[in-house]
């Protein structure tokens, strides 16, 4: 009997727990949407109502939802093979990393493919403390590159806010945004990498600009330290380019991405230069998972859709139409690059999201609590925007 009692109290705590928390550790603050299903760029959520993503779930789905290619390639894959690790050879991999590189359009002679944009940036610090034996990375002030013991420890406030372990694996210091004077004494003979997101995502769509980023490469070549572009959220046609780096005609040694890069279908990858590539011997790289034929399937399929349906051109051209039109209501200005906006508010972003999730339109917010961001797929049309412009123009 105590037995009975014991189980139908543990069974009331687990239902009382369930009721809070729905079983899922409760570490991620949620909007106020509970989505039922997604087509092209709209949401329908759990009331049967559509709401405009223009967030897409923090920068991933491209080719927004129920994209026919994409979700054809994915069923093909499982019904053809849905698995076999990396000690086995596939065609469908060997063309993603291929069609990858070629679409970077950058001299990457290699990629090792990985599942999320932490373990890509993980392992591409590990490649250069190796390579170099030097104890030393900069990274930029404001800067994400996740949250893993080596990506967090070049994520700037991480220590402060979130980080966990009891010291970093590497010395760390942080270089001041568009600061070219600071970059010297940051950037030394004892500097492995510098890591650095072109056009900083969480920090609200921040765009480091070309002479930044040149100023950056060129001190990595005067001390021997390599440079790597964090083109997770940037990357992958976000800014109207293939990556970053083509938009601002700077050269990284290596280029982590992920994101947009399956549409939803985890992976990530790091594309390394042939030098950066030579310094690494089997085993000294492994996953289990990274560069699965489902998520290559699924690159495959991103990489043709934004060819085919010329999408870059679309991010371009929408990306001005988003700031020519939408500096109106409780917006002051724009920031970022492509279909990475920052818009600027005279009010805390996050009131201003709230009212346009009133209004059934998704949009994001940064760690700038003024910055509202938008990410929105690649297939945005004039006709999405006009709905944002004129939601903002009624909002005080
Ligand atoms: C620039 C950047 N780097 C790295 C990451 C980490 O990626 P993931 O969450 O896939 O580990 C993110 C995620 O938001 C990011 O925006």
């Amino acid at each position: 009997m105590p037995k009975k009692k014991e189980s139908t109290a543990s069974t009331s705590a687990i239902r009382a727990l369930a009721r809070q928390h729905d079983f899922l550790t409760p570490v991620s603050s949620r909007y106020p949407l509970e989505v039922t299903a997604a087509q092209g760029v709209w949401l329908t959520n759990s009331r049967g109502e559509r709401v405009l993503d223009l967030y897409g779930g923090h920068a991933v789905a491209a080719l927004g939802y129920a994209h026919p290619a994409w979700t054809a390639a994915l069923a093909e894959q499982a019904a053809g093979c849905q698995f076999q690790s990396n000690a086995v050879a596939m065609r469908v991999r060997a063309r993603a990393a291929r069609r990858l590189v070629r679409f970077s359009r950058l001299p990457f002679g290699s990629v090792f493919l990985v599942n999320s944009g932490a373990e890509a940036n993980e392992n591409a610090l590990k490649v250069a403390l190796r390579a170099s034996g030097r104890p030393h990375v900069a990274a930029i002030e404001g800067a994400f590159h996740g949250r893993t013991a080596a990506a967090g420890a070049v994520t700037w406030g991480a220590r402060e806010k979130w980080y966990g372990f009891p010291r970093t694996p590497f010395e760390v210091s942080f270089i001041p945004r568009a600061d070219l004077a600071a970059i010297a004494a940051q950037v030394t003979r004892d500097t492995a990498a510098v890591i650095v997101e072109p056009v900083q995502g969480l920090a609200g769509a921040v765009d480091l600009g070309a002479p930044f980023l040149a100023a950056l490469r060129a001190r990595c070549d005067e001390v021997g330290a390599l440079l790597i572009f964090d083109e997770v959220q940037c990357g992958m046609g976000r800014t109207g380019e293939p990556f970053a780096a083509n938009l601002y005609g700077v050269r990284p040694d290596m280029l982590t991405t992920a994101k947009a890069l399956g549409n939803g279908f985890p992976c990530a990858a790091l594309l390394m230069s042939p030098q950066v590539a030579a310094s690494l011997k089997p085993e000294s790289l492994g996953t289990t998972f990274g560069g699965g034929p489902m998520a290559c399937a699924a690159m495959l399929a991103v990489l043709a859709a934004i060819k085919e349906q010329r999408l870059l051109e679309r991010v371009r051209r929408m990306g001005a139409y988003i700031r020519r039109t939408c500096i109106v209501g409780p917006v002051t200005a724009h920031q970022g690059a492509g279909l990475l906006v920052g818009l600027r508010t005279t009010r805390p972003a996050s009131e201003i999201q709230a009212e346009l999730l009133e209004c059934g339109i998704l949009a994001g917010t940064a760690s700038d609590p003024h910055i509202l961001r938008l990410l929105p797929p690649f297939i945005l049309e004039e006709e999405h925007v006009d709905m944002l412009s004129g939601a903002l123009r009624d909002l005080a």
